[in-house]
């Protein structure tokens, strides 16, 4: 856990319900987090290019993403994924409407950036804590959730899967230990309407580390297939990586394939930042691969 200073002041008016703002709202890591905060009372705007197709569940407010409406916004959960410009007229925005708590989903990389070296321009840590220190410079409450690999990356081979048994996908034994989309929900939750979390960029993983033909194998017994991975080259993953993640530019896939490529024969990061916030451990990637398996068998 990295620490730093943040104010920790409350105007928000007594008796109305806390209003969150999630970005991405329908992608991997934000839908997750539209749902929870319900539970504690809190009331959702959720961001979508879609709103008329979009569906969520009731009792969320769904708000165009071209024209985010900060009305009454308490807190902003910010992902880099829906904002594939810089997000400076985000967080402008955001602050002019009063906003004042971010809760910012980062990357791990972005703590390599703290250690002297600024990291190299254009690259997926540079990005990472560009963001961060924008959303720093714009509200006085923040937490930055940096999770390492996620868990829903194996939805990126639904596709091959609907076609048979075999993943494509570079460097079969690179190390990463994969985090549930919920793990980042909940710690999000906790960053929203708590206080004991402003000021922190927590590095969240899941509880282990597996290579990629390892997770490929797992998701396999959870669909019950002899599922397997197979290597293609650098170059053909990074065009498959381009063409999936819009926000991404070359200079981003080529440190994020890079990382791999660093992973293979490393063990990866496991740390506790999971267990010590929620207070439960970290669920494993088989336990995502059960979780899910009916996603694969659309
Ligand atoms: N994948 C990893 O292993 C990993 C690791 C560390 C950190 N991260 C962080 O997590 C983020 C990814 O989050 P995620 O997995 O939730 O992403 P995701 O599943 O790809 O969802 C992104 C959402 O953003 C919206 N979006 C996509 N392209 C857009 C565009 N060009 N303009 C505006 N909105 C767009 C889409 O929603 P609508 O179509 O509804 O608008 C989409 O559902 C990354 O950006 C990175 O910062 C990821």
């Amino acid at each position: 856990m990295n620490e730093r200073p943040a104010h920790r002041s409350d105007t928000r008016p007594r008796g109305r319900p806390t209003t969150i703002l999630v970005t991405a709202a329908t992608g991997n890591t934000g839908r997750p987090i539209v749902t929870a905060p319900a539970a504690r009372g809190a009331e959702v705007r959720a961001l979508t290019r879609r709103p008329d197709t979009a569906r969520f569940p009731d009792g969320v407010e769904v708000c165009d993403s071209a024209a985010p409406d900060f009305r009454d916004v308490d807190a902003v959960v910010l992902n880099m994924a829906a904002l594939p410009q810089a997000p400076a007229p985000f967080l402008d925005a955001a602050k002019a409407a009063g906003v004042r708590r971010v809760v910012t989903v980062s990357a791990l990389v972005a703590a390599d950036g703290e250690n002297g070296a600024e990291p190299e321009s254009g690259s997926n840590a540079a990005i990472h804590l560009g963001l961060e220190r924008a959303v720093e410079a714009a509200v006085p409450q923040w937490t930055h959730l940096r999770p390492g690999a996620c868990a829903s990356n194996a939805f990126q081979g639904a596709a091959q899967l609907a076609a048979g048994d075999v993943v494509r996908g570079p460097y079969a034994r690179a190390n990463t230990s994969p985090i549930h989309e919920a793990d980042i929900a909940d710690v999000a939750v906790r960053a929203l309407l708590d206080d004991d979390l402003l000021g922190q960029a927590l590095s969240m993983t899941g509880p282990e580390g597996l290579n990629m033909a390892e997770q490929v194998e797992i998701l396999g017994r959870a669909l019950e297939r002899p599922l397997r991975f197979e290597g293609i080259g650098p170059e053909a993953a990074k065009q498959a990586m381009l063409s999936v993640h819009a926000w991404m530019k070359e200079a981003a896939v080529d440190s994020l394939l890079s990382y791999l490529a660093h992973s293979v024969g490393h063990c990866a990061p496991v740390t506790q930042e999971v267990p010590r916030v929620l207070g439960r451990p970290a669920p494993t990637f088989a336990q995502w691969a059960e979780d899910h398996a009916d996603a694969f068998r659309r």
